[in-house]
C-alpha cells in the first residue's frame, strides 16, 4: 500500500497540508477530491518528495519514500503525471517517452505497451510534443509515466480541459492501470468520474482530510459526496 501518515507540508514556512493520512491499494483507484486550493496538488508533490515534509511520512511497501532524495522516488516505482502535463515541448513524442524509459533502463517492452495503449502516440512518434492536441499531450504525459512500469501512479487532474473523446481515452487507460495491479491516486473533481472510477475517495478541505468514502458509500448516497464537494 501507498501510505500517508499525518503528512504535513507546504511552501517555505506556509503550511498547506495538516496531518493528512490515507492509503492507496494496489489494483484500486483512490480519488483525491476537493475544491480548488484544497491541497490536492500539494499532496501529490509531497508524495513525490518534491516538497519537504513538515511532519509525518509517506511509505510504499517497506520503503519510506519521504526519506529518499526526490530523484529516487520514481526509481522506487512511483509514476507521476503532473497537473498541466509538463512535457518537453520541443522534443518529439519518442524523445519524451525515452525520458521515461531511461529511468527504467530503456525497457523496450514498456514502450511497445504504451504505444499499444495509445496508438495515437505511435502515429505521432516523430512529431514535436508542442504540436499535439491537449488530449494527445495528456496521453504522452501518461505514457511517459507508464514507461517506468510504475507500481503506483499519481495523476493530477488528467482530463482537465479535454474534449469528451479524449476524456474517455484517458479514463480507460487509468482503469487499465488499475486492472494491472497499479495503485492509482487520481486527483479528480468531477463527480461522474469519481462515481465511475473511485474505489475510495479522500476528500481534502483547506489542507485537511475531511472524509474518506468507500465506493459503496458513494454509490449508496451520491448526494453526500456532492454535498461534501460543495457542488
Ligand atoms: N508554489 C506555491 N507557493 C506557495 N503557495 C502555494 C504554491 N502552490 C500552491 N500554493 C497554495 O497551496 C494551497 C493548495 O494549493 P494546491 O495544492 O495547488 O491546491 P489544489 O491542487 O487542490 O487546487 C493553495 O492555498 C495555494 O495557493
Ligand atoms: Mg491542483
Amino acid at each position: 500500500m501507498l501510505q500517508l501518515e499525518n503528512v504535513s507540508a507546504g511552501y517555505g514556512r506556509a503550511q498547506v497540508l495538516r496531518e493528512v493520512s490515507f492509503a492507496a491499494k494496489p489494483g484500486e483507484i483512490l480519488c483525491l477530491a476537493g475544491r480548488n486550493g484544497a491541497g490536492k496538488t500539494t499532496t501529490v508533490q509531497a508524495i513525490m518528495g518534491l516538497l519537504p515534509l513538515m511532519g509525518g511520512s509517506v511509505t510504499w511497501k517497506q520503503i519510506v519514500l519521504s526519506d529518499l532524495p526526490p530523484h529516487q522516488v520514481p526509481r522506487a516505482g512511483i509514476g507521476y503525471v503532473p497537473q498541466g502535463r509538463r512535457l518537453f515541448g520541443d522534443l518529439t513524442v519518442g524523445q519524451n517517452l525515452d525520458i521515461g524509459r531511461f529511468t527504467n533502463g530503456k525497457d523496450l517492452h514498456a514502450l511497445d505497451d504504451v504505444l499499444e495503449l495509445f496508438p495515437r502516440l505511435r502515429e505521432r512518434y516523430t512529431q514535436r510534443a508542442n504540436t499535439l492536441s491537449g488530449g494527445e499531450q495528456q496521453m504522452l504525459a501518461m505514457g511517459r509515466a507508464m514507461c517506468l512500469r510504475p507500481s503506483v501512479l499519481l495523476l493530477d487532474e488528467p482530463t482537465e480541459g479535454l474534449q469528451p473523446s479524449m476524456i474517455t481515452a484517458i479514463r480507460d487507460a487509468t482503469a487499465q492501470m488499475r486492472d494491472r495491479g497499479v495503485a492509482v491516486v487520481l486527483v479528480e473533481q468531477r463527480l461522474d468520474a469519481i462515481a465511475a472510477l473511485a474505489d475510495q475517495v479522500a476528500l481534502l478541505e483547506n489542507g485537511r482530510l475531511r472524509a474518506v468514502l468507500t465506493r459503496e458509500e458513494v454509490a449508496v448516497d451520491p448526494q453526500k459526496l456532492a454535498h461534501l464537494l460543495g457542488v
